[in-house]
């Protein structure tokens, strides 16, 4: 159990440089065992889904060296395709080595993966991809047995831009005979990451980026040295914690253009917001108005990921603030936890309304997941007196040493392990 203890009231201050991108990192780690290689990947968090992801890479025989935030993985030595459940479970993008190891492979035995409770979270898409490049999957219960006697290009139309269902589908293709078109793609920063690895790798792939992805396989292997993306959401983060407590930072290493709509949102709230290539600065004076409505969407539409930590920035924003979630139907499990600090949200389905109240008091509080964990610290900060967050690890799966991170910007942060 982790224990956050946020004292509120301090305004961030100071220069901040945003750690590598969680969901860029995950996918191109399991795309490191497409074909005998070795790959050199900077700039990936240490956290504990990645953590994950190189105890997966271990136990299918690749040798892998992690140094601070440099992985070195060796996958020429790949010695199985299956994935016991115990690390199947820990996260989510677990379920994109099926790809990857069908075409490395021609079989992948494995479970369902794990991950956030943000609602059902079936992987339908990924198998019905994989499924018409020639996989033949079998499900029993949580087990996977997929086996493919020789992949083959298709065109495959996803009717939902599912980040893992494209990366899942980009990987088995570059195994397959032939051309494969995913129509319908997810067309987020981490895709067009992903394309940048396997283009590296010696991929001839285009389209990452606009929905429409075009992967011709069977290629030439080649080792790949790569840094990873820097973390629109930390960013987005980052930039509400600001928002919602005032003050001025620069946030660096950071590409504003792949969080814009959140950018958007907190300049409405009124925010000040000056932007150049790989920075931003951000100023606030704690003093912000109702938004929205916000209605998260895939990429490039609002992140559904920075959806609980706007809805903290703005709890003390005069006026009425909407936001609508279309992506996960779970993912208010932040708001009983908000309002025990006294914010006033009115949820009905899959609209929630914010009504700012003048302050919220400190309570201690139970992180749900991920974001909605992180939005718990974001309230916390503008929150008077104490809040303590009791974590089960949910924080720490996509935040790297973020108590260090607000502290520096002069918050009064402690993490007790
Ligand atoms: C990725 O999850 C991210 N995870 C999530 O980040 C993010 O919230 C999500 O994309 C949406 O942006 C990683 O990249 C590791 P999806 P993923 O497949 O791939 C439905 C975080 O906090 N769906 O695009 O699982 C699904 O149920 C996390 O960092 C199907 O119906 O997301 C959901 O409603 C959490 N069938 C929607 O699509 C499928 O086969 C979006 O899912 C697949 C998905």
């Amino acid at each position: 159990m982790e224990i956050w203890h946020i004292r509120g009231g301090n305004r961030l201050n100071g220069t901040c440089q945003v750690q590598g991108s969680k969901n860029a990192s995950l996918p191109i780690l399991a795309a490191s065992i497409l074909a005998p290689m070795r790959c050199e990947l900077h700039h990936i968090p240490e956290l504990r889904d990645v953590d994950a992801a190189l105890r997966i890479l271990r136990h299918l025989g690749c040798r892998v060296i992690q140094e601070k935030q440099s992985v070195y993985i060796d996958s020429t030595g790949l010695s199985g395709c299956y994935i016991p459940n115990r690390l199947m479970e820990e996260m989510r993008s677990s379920v994109i080595f099926m790809g990857a190891l069908l075409a490395r492979c021609g079989e992948a035995n494995l479970s369902l993966p794990g991950g956030c409770h943000l609602g059902k979270r079936p992987i339908d898409l990924h198998l019905m991809a994989l499924r018409q490049m020639g996989a033949e999957i079998e499900e029993n219960g949580r087990e996977l047995h997929c086996t493919a006697s020789g992949l083959h290009g298709a065109d495959i139309r996803l009717p939902f831009p599912s980040v893992g269902a494209t990366e899942n589908a980009m990987l088995a293709a570059c195994a397959a005979k032939g051309e494969t078109r995913i129509y319908g793609a997810a067309r987020e920063p981490e895709i067009k990451a992903l394309q940048d690895f396997l283009s590296a790798a010696g991929v001839e792939i285009h389209g990452a980026g606009s929905d429409t992805i075009c992967i011709i396989g069977r290629h030439k292997e080649k080792d790949v040295v790569q840094r990873i993306i820097p973390d629109r959401i930390v960013a987005s983060t980052i930039a509400c914690a600001l928002a919602a407590s005032g003050g001025d930072i620069e946030l660096r290493g950071i590409d504003p253009g792949h969080f814009s709509t959140v950018l958007h949102f907190l300049n409405e709230a009124g925010c000040d917001i000056i932007k150049s290539n790989y920075a931003l600065r951000i100023r606030s004076d704690a003093k912000l108005r109702g938004i929205g409505p916000v209605i998260t969407e895939p990429y490039p539409g609002f992140p559904t990921d920075a959806q609980p930590v706007l809805m903290a920035a703005v709890l003390k924003a005069e006026g009425r603030t909407k936001i609508r979630e279309t992506i996960f139907e779970n993912r208010f499990r932040q708001v009983p936890e908000l309002q025990r600090l006294g914010a006033k949200i009115v949820c009905s389905g899959q609209t929630a309304e914010i009504f700012g109240v003048p302050s919220l008091h400190g309570a201690s509080l139970t992180a749900t997941d991920l974001r909605g964990g992180a939005s718990m610290i974001v309230a916390g900060l503008a929150a008077e007196g104490e809040t303590v967050i009791c974590d089960d690890g949910h924080i720490t799966r996509g935040y790297e040493r973020f108590d260090n991170c607000l502290r520096a910007l002069g918050a009064d942060v402690y993490l007790e392990y």
